[in-house]
């Protein structure tokens, strides 16, 4: 059954829309405003169709999961030298439906629930471009994770000073589906040097837009008393690189004329 629609925008409800169409000023360009790396859309997905889509996400891709797991390294601590030295790497625990083969259990349960064809539809990188206020490039990444009780993500900042295309910043969209039994998880970032900012990510139907890099960690899921079983956050994530300052008109995806 393909519960996700080919088109990103058939979940959005008229405020999505408007964010889609440039017509949401606080919306529309948030990304652009100095110092700010970060923003949270609530009231953007059709609450109804955001719980089935949850509920195919259970149903498909639970089984075909793959854990994803960086502990802190005991030399971080025993390797230490020198007093107040401690150096954290990233550390995560989360679990991944990889969808980088066609010939994974994932990739195939995906495509089943229509989900590969609207993470690819133009109006998902097209909300992209609207929050952040960019032209971005028309090949994107895709990934799904689900974060149980306890997964987390330590503090990163996801730079990527090694890629030419990536170095001077990229985009981020994570949509986030949480079941029911979910206590809490939150995203903590950081502004003006300190991880001061906290943002709850325990959603059905919220979009977060990121301007990468800085720094920010995901704190473990915690589930309701006695709703470990079921606690779950799906995490449908878009990585878009900006589109080459000068490009060929229709070579990219366009943020929308902002209208006033
Ligand atoms: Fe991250």
């Amino acid at each position: 059954m393909r519960t996700f629609p080919t088109e990103f925008a058939d979940l959005l409800t008229p405020r999505g829309r408007r964010i889609l169409e440039g017509r949401d000023r606080d919306a529309c360009g948030a990304l652009l405003q100095p110092g700010r790396r970060f923003v949270a859309l609530g009231g953007v997905l059709d609450a109804r169709k955001a719980a089935a889509c949850r509920d195919a996400l259970e149903k498909a891709l639970r089984n075909t999961l793959t854990e994803m797991e960086d502990p802190i390294p005991p030399e971080s601590i025993w390797g230490m030298t020198e007093n107040y030295a401690e150096l954290l790497p990233k550390t995560v625990r989360v679990r991944t439906a990889l969808l980088e083969s066609r010939r994974s259990r994932s990739w195939k349960a995906a495509e089943e629930v229509g989900l590969v064809g609207m993470l690819h539809s133009e109006s998902f990188a097209a909300f992209a471009a609207a929050v952040s206020g960019r032209a971005l490039r028309r090949k994107w990444g895709i990934q799904v994770l689900c974060y149980g009780p306890g997964d987390y993500s330590g503090p990163h900042n996801d730079h990527h000073p090694e890629d030419p295309e990536a170095f001077d910043g990229y985009v981020d969209m994570h949509l986030t589906f949480a079941t029911p039994t979910v206590a809490h998880q939150w995203l903590i970032y950081s502004k003006g040097g300190h991880f001061t900012e906290m943002q709850s990510v325990n959603t059905l139907g919220g979009v977060t837009v990121y301007r990468l890099p800085f720094w920010h960690y995901t704190t473990p899921l915690m589930a309701k008393p006695r709703g470990e079983e079921d606690a779950r956050r799906w995490v449908l994530l878009g990585t878009f690189l900006d589109a080459p300052r000068e490009h060929r008109r229709g070579s990219a995806i366009e943020p929308p004329r902002v209208q006033p």
